[in-house]
Order: C-alpha cells, then structure tokens, then sequence
C-alpha cells in the first residue's frame, strides 16, 4: 500500500536525554534516518545516583532548540523540507515531556504542519524498523529504565499487552541492584562490565514467578536477595560473581517469560508460517543492549521458530528517530494530534489491559524517575 511520503522531525524529552532526529519514510514504507542527535544529561545526575526530574526538565529546556537546529541541519533540511513534526507526549517525567511537546507544537503551529503526540513506548514499538525490515505483526519485549511488557504488535496504534512486571521494570532491577554493588548510574552497563569477569554460576538467586502460567515479571525478591549477599562481599572477584549471577538471572527470566509469549502468540497468530510472512520477535528498551539478555532471547526464539531482532545499540536506549518514525507512520495513515494535546505521565499502550489490571502500573519508577 503507498502513502504520501514523510520527513518528520521527532523530538523527545521524557527522561534523562534531550534528543531530535529527522526520518524519511518513502510511499513504499522505506525508512531513512537523516539524523538523530542525543544529549545525554546522564553527567548531571550522576552524583544523586538517580534522574532528578527539576533537573532533566531544566536541561531540556537549556538545550532542545540547539539540538534540533543541529538535527535539521545534519540532516540537510530545513523546516520547510519537514512534512511533521512528531514530540514524545508521555509516558515519562511530565515537566520534561512537556518542553519537548510545546516545542513540537510551536514548530507545527509556525510552520502549519501537523503534530504528533507520540507515546514514547510506541516509539520503542517502532525501534526495530529504524534499520531493519520488521513487518507487522510482531512481538514484542520491550524492556527499559520504567518498563518491562510483553506485547502484541498488530501496527501503529494497535498493541496488545501480553505481560507486564508486577513490581521493577528490568532495567530498573539492574540499575538499583548495580547501585548495592557500589557501581555508578546507570547501572546496567557498568554490572554488564562486572559481570564480564565473573562467574554466574557463583550464587543462587531466587527464579521469580517461575512456572507461573501467565507472562509477567517480578525482579523485587531478585533485588532483595542480592543486596542481602552484597553486603558480605569482600573481593573485587566475588562482586563480578555476584554481578554476572545476577545478570544471568535477569536474562533467564526475561527468556522464559518470552518463551511462554511466544507460544501464545504463536497459537493466536495461526498460518503458515505465522501469518504474514513469519512469525517475529522483536526486543526493544536500553536493557536490550545487554548481551548476555539478547544472547538468551536470541536463542530461545530461535527454539519457538521465531526471527529475532534488536534494534543496533543507538536505537535502543531513547533516541528521537524512533519518536519520528511513529509521527511518520501515524502521518502516513492520516493520523495527528491538535495542538492542545497534552502531556501525560501516565499512559500506557493497551489501555484496556491495563485498566483491566491496575496492580501492573506503568510508568516511571526508580532510578529513573
Ligand atoms: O530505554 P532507556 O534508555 O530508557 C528508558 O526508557 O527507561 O533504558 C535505560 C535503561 C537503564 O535502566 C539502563 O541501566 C539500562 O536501560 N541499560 C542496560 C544496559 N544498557 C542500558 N541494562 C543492562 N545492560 C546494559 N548494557
Ligand atoms: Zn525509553
């Protein structure tokens, strides 16, 4: 199916980095990234151990027109080569989301272009279609800072959320269980690095919700556990033990919940070959740049007959490409936003799933929040 082209300024402020891009998406669907910029903010939180919500919207607001001039300008166009303008509307730190937003709309009111108000997680959705051709439909694992869900992706604007974490978000586990083992924010990559010099069959760690039917996560007891172990640790050896168990733990967890959504999926996506072309796995979120996570989740996709694939590093942590590209796709099917569109801290991507089920609250909790 064709549609008119897009050239999309994304923008997104909802945590710790400020970010712009420009994406082109073609008539066939074809997507080109023209640039992206990130401005890390991750320096000025570091000493609170934590993102601190009056600083993330102050620095949002210091740098978001020098970064997207820059985004324009790498890119080769100018406002007047844009189709839209896409902003990240929520879920996230609601004082930075909405620096980011009422640039958005200042653009599209300056320049009478259309706006969308993207929730960031269906921008994650979109991550893997930066650079590779993942058709929908998908599933998905989407695990971040303030997220861990399994869902559903029939295509823009229609997700079904098939698990979610009762408590921490995965990467929150990471970050908080790094801060027990005295390493600096964020703490995944620094446990990642820890972890390369230990052995992970050192300590046993509960399995939570293991050979529970449904698909949710739960990392609280995990977190307990290894702070009640960190703190009888003596050497540098038993703390990347403790890190790579820890990680190892992580990973299986997120494999098996997987494994089990796979299944269902499979059963509820029925045809040859799963439907459309193959039935498809996609993770998503700054914790799939851990290598030992996307190791184990390649290998139980493989195992269920699923393709894998994980966004390339830069599109995994939060980045404004993936913000356009949901503008753009959301433009390409006739769909924006007015101009009073609001901010949302709150806003999750299965509506119905999760007014059926209050307890799994999505968000922002933690380190990043
Ligand atoms: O997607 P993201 O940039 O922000 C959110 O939307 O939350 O994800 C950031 C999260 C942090 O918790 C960070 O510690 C985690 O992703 N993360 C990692 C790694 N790189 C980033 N966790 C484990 N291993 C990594 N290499
Ligand atoms: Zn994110």
């Amino acid at each position: 199916m064709t549609s008119s082209p897009q050239t999309v300024l994304g923008l997104e402020t909802s945590c710790d980095e400020t970010a712009a891009a420009v994406v082109r998406r073609g008539p066939e669907g074809a997507v080109e990234v023209l640039s992206s910029v990130v401005a890390s903010q991750v320096a000025a939180h570091a000493p609170f151990g934590g993102v601190v919500p009056e600083i993330a919207a102050r620095a949002h607001v210091e740098s978001i027109d020098a970064i997207a001039a820059q985004a324009l300008r790498e890119a080769g166009v100018g406002f007047k080569g844009l189709t839209g303008v896409a902003a990240t509307a929520g879920p996230g730190l609601v004082g930075g989301v909405m620096v980011g937003l009422a640039f958005g709309k200042a653009v599209a009111l300056a320049r009478g272009l259309p706006l969308v108000a993207v929730n960031h997680l269906e921008g994650h959705a979109v991550s893997a279609r930066l650079a590779a051709e993942v058709d929908y439909p998908f599933l998905l694992l989407l695990v971040s800072g303030g997220h861990c869900q399994l869902l559903s992706v029939e295509g823009i604007g229609a997700c079904r959320r098939l698990g979610s974490t009762i408590d921490d978000a995965a990467g929150e586990a990471f970050d908080k269980i790094a801060k027990t083992l005295g390493l600096p924010y964020p703490g995944g990559p620094a446990l990642e690095a820890l972890a390369e010099r230990g052995d992970a069959s050192r300590f046993a760690l509960p399995r939570m919700l293991l050979g529970r039917k449904d698909c949710d996560f739960s990392f609280s007891g995990l977190k307990t556990a290894a702070a009640r172990i960190a703190e009888g640790l003596a050497s540098e050896a038993e703390r990347a033990d403790l890190a790579a168990s820890v990680q190892s733990a992580i990973a299986a967890q997120l494999a098996e919940r997987s494994d089990r959504a796979m299944a269902a999926y499979a059963a509820s996506h029925p045809g040859p070959l799963g439907g459309k072309g193959g039935l498809r796995f996609v993770v998503a979120g700054g914790v799939a740049a851990n290598r030992t996570v996307r190791a184990r989740l390649q290998a139980t996709a493989q195992a269920r007959g699923f393709s894998f694939t994980a966004p390339p590093l830069a599109y995994c942590t939060d980045n404004a490409a993936m913000i356009a590209l949901a503008g753009a796709e959301r433009l390409a099917l006739g769909l924006s936003d007015p101009l009073d569109a609001a901010a949302r801290p709150r806003w999750p991507l299965d509506e119905a799933a999760a007014s059926a089920s209050p307890t799994h609250v999505p968000g922002r909790k933690g380190a990043k929040a």
